[in-house]
């Protein structure tokens, strides 16, 4: 073992531990600007990949296309529910209007070579996401991971462009915390989680 790094470690262990997921609601202007964002960018292409395949891509939203993307949320909700309410419908539409800064994860678990499992290029894109979730929290952005029945539904798949094989897998959403709110969701202990052969 080589000689550990005392302030990365802590530094490492807060920056973990004190990251929580921040709804979108709470995500206020300024957002990232171009070179955090690359730089977010940058810490997603470092997460493990078998293969290097890079199963995985973000389609950022930029401001003048949110309307788009909240359109295709409220029709997809109609598609779900053709009962649903005009005002259902619109905060189907609110929800992509709220952050800063939104992208979505796409997941690309369609034939390419060389051949990796789906779950393996899974687990690749989560670890992406976690680069760009705890760089955004060390630059002192909030980020929130939101997801839903729209996010299958071929019109966001239109809308994204999305080739065969691949899979719209969650909105990234990142921006200023407005209000901190103490953490809603406990960490499970190790024990909880961890047996030994
Ligand atoms: C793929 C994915 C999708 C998620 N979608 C939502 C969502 O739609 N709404 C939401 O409130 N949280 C969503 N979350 C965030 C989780 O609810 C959150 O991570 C969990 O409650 C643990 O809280 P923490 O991240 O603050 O530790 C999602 C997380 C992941 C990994």
């Amino acid at each position: 073992m080589s000689e550990p790094w005392p302030t990365a470690w802590e530094n490492t262990q807060l920056l973990i531990t004190s990251r929580h997921n921040v709804s979108p609601r709470r995500l206020v202007e300024p957002g990232p600007d171009a070179q955090e964002l690359h730089s977010l960018l940058a810490l997603a292409a470092a997460a493990p990949d078998h293969q290097q395949l890079r199963p995985w891509r973000f389609v950022i939203v930029p401001a003048a296309r949110r309307p788009e993307l909240g359109e295709v949320f409220a029709l997809a909700l109609a598609d779900r529910d053709a009962s649903a309410t005009a005002p259902q419908m619109e905060q189907a539409r609110e929800k992509a209007l709220r952050a800063p800064l939104l992208m979505v994860a796409v997941a690309c678990l369609g034939p390419r070579e060389p051949d990796v499992p789906a779950l393996e290029r899974m687990v690749s894109l989560g670890a992406a996401i976690q680069n760009i979730a705890l760089g955004a929290h060390a630059l002192g952005y909030g980020c929130g991971l939101t997801s839903g029945q729209a996010l299958s539904s071929p019109r966001l798949a239109e809308l994204l462009a999305l080739g065969p094989g691949e899979t719209a897998v969650c909105c990234i959403n990142l921006g200023t915390v407005s209000k901190h709110k103490a953490a809603s969701t406990t960490r499970p202990e190790p024990g909880d989680f961890t047996t030994t052969l």
